[in-house]
């Protein structure tokens, strides 16, 4: 059964692009049929899926502009949606009509939580996330445990029912793979060890978290 992931945050800068190649190419990396589509005009991900080595595990690029619907290619296992900042409205309402869950990446600074909770509220009223048909998560971006930011975060979260599956640390690291058409979670494990763990709550809660695909 085909699950889909739209990775979404209005607030510009996030880290929606890093998220959504992340669980990609890990994805990948678990031998599943993976796209990576974007509903980005920047369209962030396919140009570093141009720049991917074709050593590593294969991600297929999926082109939602070029099709009304944009059904995914028949095989697909799983379906990571990248968006752009300012998602709202009926494009954003067209993005969650396809997909099973919603992944919100936040900075962890006063401007990106206030501009994620609204994002949350809209979430909040949609009828499919009411119903639990999609499920919603957080992941703090560039934030380094037990700094006050990640408390911050944490206690900012609180006030809104949704689970923050991990925080996700600052390093050039992110930067330099992304470049090269890589992410961590291609580099070796040991160069890797604790980037892993950070993202393994995320990677759990997807796996777990199975839906019906509507
Ligand atoms: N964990 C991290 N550590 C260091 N840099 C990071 C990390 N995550 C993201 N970045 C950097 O932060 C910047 C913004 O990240 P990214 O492009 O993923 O955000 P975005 O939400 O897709 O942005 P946009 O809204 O413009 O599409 C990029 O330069 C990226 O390399
Ligand atoms: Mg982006």
């Amino acid at each position: 059964m085909m699950r889909s992931i739209l990775i979404a945050n209005p607030k510009g800068g996030s880290g929606k692009s890093t998220l959504s190649t992340h669980l990609a190419a890990w994805f990948a990396w678990q031998e599943e049929a993976v796209m990576l589509g974007d509903i980005d005009v920047q369209q962030s991900s396919r140009h570093w899926l141009a720049m991917r080595p074709a050593s590593s595990p294969q991600i297929r690029s999926w082109n939602i502009n070029d099709e009304e619907k944009a059904h995914t290619p028949k095989g697909t296992g799983i379906a990571v949606l990248d968006s752009p900042a300012g998602l709202h409205g009926k494009q954003l309402k067209q993005a969650l009509m396809r997909v099973d869950h919603v992944v919100i990446p936040v900075l962890p600074s006063a401007f990106d939580m206030w501009a994620s909770a609204d994002f949350f509220n809209t979430l909040a009223e949609v009828k499919a996330v009411r119903r639990e048909q999609i499920s919603v998560a957080v992941v703090g971006m560039r934030v380094n445990p037990r700094t006050q930011s990640a408390a911050q975060l944490t206690e900012f979260l609180q006030k809104f029912e949704l689970p923050l599956l991990t925080c996700i640390r600052d390093t050039q690291l992110y930067v330099q793979s992304i470049q090269r058409g890589l992410t961590l979670l291609d580099l070796p494990v040991s160069r890797t060890k604790q980037d892993r763990l950070q993202w393994q709550p995320l990677l759990d809660w997807l796996v777990s978290n199975k839906r019906q695909h509507r």
